[in-house]
């Protein structure tokens, strides 16, 4: 039998069948399963090929990185088994159980800060949407010393000197969304240039406290008049470049699942959660 250590955790091969286990520095088990090498016993295969036992211990790193992830547990943080929890910094139903739906399959327990008890009302400060999203997730992080999502999003018309920008849910103090898109379309009044983006900045903290951003950005124009019920915040008076001339209230919810800014920024962390 021979064993390694692998992040502080004891990993043993024990059989000529492959078997594995794995265990904490406390001494339980971990995980356990098979992988295949070849039929002859362990011990022969590792005099006659050198290297072969360290092509083996980088299979089982990848096989319990993997199980680890499925079943939601952290195999690397002192050797001790734990849950790879991941906190919304949000109060946002709405944000929080699409985020839950798209990071549950990566193995994470999602919860809300709500869920923990994380009565925290941040002030943001920032003078970016990245540096909004990261003291959200920041402050939420260094409650819980868990994994952390926030984002900021916002519009920004390219004639209004990129307002409402970061002041999007409470430009010119006007207390409805209504009343915050009129005041967009009369800013745009007599203008030529009606060019505008959405940008959403995702923040995410991973478990050893570092912080990654991902931005996605959707261009299009300010309409001339409000169209459409679906969405929400400025979607009647966004025309997107993807679209067919329509606001983007006015097409399928599925549409801006696959095109916008908040898609792109969420395909981007997808992409580099996919390759931890
Ligand atoms: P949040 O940071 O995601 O809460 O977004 C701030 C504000 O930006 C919202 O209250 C909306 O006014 C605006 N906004 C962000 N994303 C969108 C969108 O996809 N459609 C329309 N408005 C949006």
């Amino acid at each position: 039998m021979s064993n390694e250590k692998i992040d502080n955790c004891e990993v043993s091969a024990h059989s000529p069948l492959g078997g594995y286990g794995m265990a904490d520095n406390t001494g339980n088990g971990i995980l356990s399963g098979s992988i295949s090498i070849p039929s002859r016993g362990l011990e022969e295969e590792m005099r006659e090929k050198k290297g072969f036992f360290e092509r083996l211990v980088e299979k089982k790193k990848a096989a319990i990185k993997s199980a680890c992830r499925n079943e939601g547990l952290s195999a690397n943080r002192n050797g001790k088994r734990c849950i790879m929890k991941l906190i919304i910094a949000s109060n946002n139903k709405g944000k929080i159980r699409e985020y839950k739906d798209i990071f549950e399959p990566f193995g994470f327990l999602v919860r809300s800060q709500g869920e923990e008890n994380i009565n925290l009302e941040v002030e943001e400060t920032g003078t970016t949407f990245e540096q909004n999203a990261a003291l959200k997730a920041r402050a939420i992080y260094d409650r819980s010393h868990c994994c952390v999502i926030s984002d900021d999003s916002g519009l920004e018309v390219e004639a209004l000197g990129g307002e409402p920008g970061l002041f999007s849910a409470r430009y010119k103090g006007l207390q409805t969304e209504h009343e915050r898109r009129m005041a967009v379309l009369k800013g745009l009044e007599g203008k030529d240039n009606r060019k505008a983006r959405f940008v959403t900045c995702i923040c995410f903290i991973d478990e050893t406290g570092k912080e990654h951003l991902f931005t996605g950005i959707w261009k299009g124009v300010i309409s001339a008049k409000e169209e459409g019920t679906n969405g929400f915040g400025y979607d009647p008076i966004f025309i997107s470049e993807d679209g067919n001339g329509k606001t983007t209230a006015s097409m399928p919810l599925s549409f801006k699942e696959t095109y916008s800014h908040r898609a792109k920024a969420v395909k981007a962390l997808i992409t580099y959660l996919q390759s931890r």
